[in-house]
């Protein structure tokens, strides 16, 4: 065989192990394509990227010099999920937590039961700051992961799906209604299950 035919053939190799590497889920629009057996109907591909930001976190948190202060960079601003969203805004984690969410029962319980409107922040907040009681680095690092692997994915998922109910009844209301409740659906599914089979769901 002729060299450039074996290179030929060895790039193929490489194109197809990087087709099933699930990196490329979120390197471009996510819409038609299947992704641990769940077709997207909508393009979601920066929300992929959020379980991303959240095992860079732990990764650089994990560590005999936790870097806090990177960590915080990257819940607030975004990492590797800092693309702007189809509404416009950038996504970072922290708009995740504190932007306001109107008719959602379960939001609503969360804020009533930490009696406190932005309960998700203000305890990364904290951790982040080495405010007591969370001013060892064993008490901020597991604060500060389970917060958001836990509690931001999980209520965030409850969100969108909340937020795509009251859009199915808006829509009831009038068709011409620019919303889509699949679109949330997608995106809840995107942000809970990751890009990647080593982080993530
Ligand atoms: C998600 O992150 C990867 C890098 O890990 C990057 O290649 C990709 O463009 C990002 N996707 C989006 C939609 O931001
Ligand atoms: C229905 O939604 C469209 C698009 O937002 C709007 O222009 C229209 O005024 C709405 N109709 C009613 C009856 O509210």
């Amino acid at each position: 065989m002729r060299t450039s035919s074996v290179l030929l053939l060895a790039v193929a190799a490489l194109a197809l192990v990087a087709g099933a590497t699930s990196a490329d889920i979120a390197a471009s629009s996510t819409a038609g394509k299947t992704y641990k057996g769940y077709t997207f109907a909508t393009d979601t591909a920066p929300y992929l990227n959020i379980s991303r930001d959240i095992c860079l976190i732990k990764k650089v948190l994990n560590t005999k010099q936790p870097d806090y202060t990177f960590a915080k960079g990257i819940y607030m601003d975004g990492y590797y999920g800092k693309l702007a969203s189809k509404d416009g805004g950038l996504i970072a984690m922290r708009r995740m937590a504190t932007d306001v969410k109107t008719n959602e029962p379960l939001w609503t319980q969360y804020q009533k039961h930490f009696n406190n409107p932005v309960w998700l922040d203000d305890l990364l907040v904290r951790a982040f700051g080495k405010v007591p009681p969370y001013d060892s680095d064993k008490a901020r690092v597991q604060l500060i992961v389970k917060t958001l692997e836990s509690s931001l994915q999980v209520s965030y998922l409850f969100h969108e799906l909340d937020q795509a109910i009251n859009e199915v009844q808006a829509k009831k209301a009038n068709a011409s209604l620019d919303v889509d409740p699949v679109y949330r659906v997608d995106k809840a599914w995107a942000i809970f299950v990751g890009a990647d089979t080593d982080c993530g769901l």
